[in-house]
């Protein structure tokens, strides 16, 4: 039976995160090549052996996201080793916690290069190669916040926001060039970056406690994102889906 990714070099980038991985481990299931990157070298490497002792493909290539050259460099890479870069998957974030007084520019600068500009970058850095041969995928993970605000998590869930305009944005202009970009906001995600949250912040909120009585899980996310980087998901760009256990009380 056909994999739903045969032979499409997918590109994961904070593939050395929960979500990341999850994603990364799901779409070597369904047959991608797939390229991880983050920073920590030791996480990438034991991720590539997982994948293929499972059977499946993997390359690690670290980068440092709020570096435009290193982004460049990882993206050109790739373009060399298999001549195509069918998909791009965006996971990254930096700890952001706490109250909006305790929380310097610093901070704030630091999140929004991480994320916002980390996902430009990466954009930028295979959108001519994808506008080429007018086809492509890409999924940019948001979050919950980006809608429905939490008073300890702002610079996040302003980057996410952010991240949700940039992605309508985006696949609004690359629509003649047949790139699809698609957005998955998680609800709260069983993770460290949760656990993260929790001891910073205290308990969650009541409705995000409440979603089917219990956090999502990185798979839960896997399988959206697997789902918008295949053809399955053909007619559909520019959407943001959540995926959070009916956590997002908006429209
Ligand atoms: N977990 C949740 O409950 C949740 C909920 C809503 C939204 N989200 C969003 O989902 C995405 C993934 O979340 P997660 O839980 O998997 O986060 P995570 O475990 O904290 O992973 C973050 C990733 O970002 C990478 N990263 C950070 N700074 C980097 C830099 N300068 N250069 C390269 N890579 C960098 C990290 O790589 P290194 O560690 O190797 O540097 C890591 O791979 C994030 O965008 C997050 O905001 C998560």
């Amino acid at each position: 039976m056909t994999k739903l990714l045969e032979n499409r070099v997918i590109w994961v980038v904070g593939a050395s995160g929960a979500l990341g991985a999850a994603v990364a481990r799901r779409i070597a299931s369904e047959a991608a090549i797939v390229v991880v990157s983050g920073r920590s070298v030791e996480k990438l490497k034991a991720l590539t052996t997982e994948i293929v002792a499972a059977g499946g493909r993997a390359l690690a290539l670290t980068l440092d996201i709020k570096d435009r050259q290193s982004v460049d460099a990882a993206a050109k890479n790739i373009l060399q080793q298999f001549g195509q870069i069918d998909g791009l998957v965006n996971s990254t974030s930096i700890s952001d916690f706490g109250p909006l007084m305790s929380l310097d520019d610093e901070v704030w600068l630091d999140v929004l290069n991480s994320k916002l500009l980390g996902y430009v970058r990466t954009m930028r850095a295979v959108l001519p190669a994808m506008s080429e041969r007018k086809r492509g995928a890409i999924v940019n993970l948001s979050g919950r916040g980006g809608k429905q605000p939490t008073a300890t998590h702002l610079p996040g869930g302003c980057a996410n926001a952010a991240v949700n305009l940039l992605d309508k944005g985006v696949a609004d202009a690359y629509l003649p060039f047949g790139i699809r970009v698609n957005t998955v906001a998680p609800g709260p995600i069983a993770s460290e970056r949760l656990d993260q949250m929790m001891k910073s912040t205290g308990a969650m909120s009541e409705r995000s406690a409440q979603t089917f009585n219990r956090p999502g899980t990185p798979e839960d996310v896997a399988e959206a994102t697997l789902w918008l980087l295949s053809d399955q998901s053909r007619h559909v760009t520019g959407a943001i889906i959540p995926v959070d256990g009916g956590a997002t009380y908006t429209v």
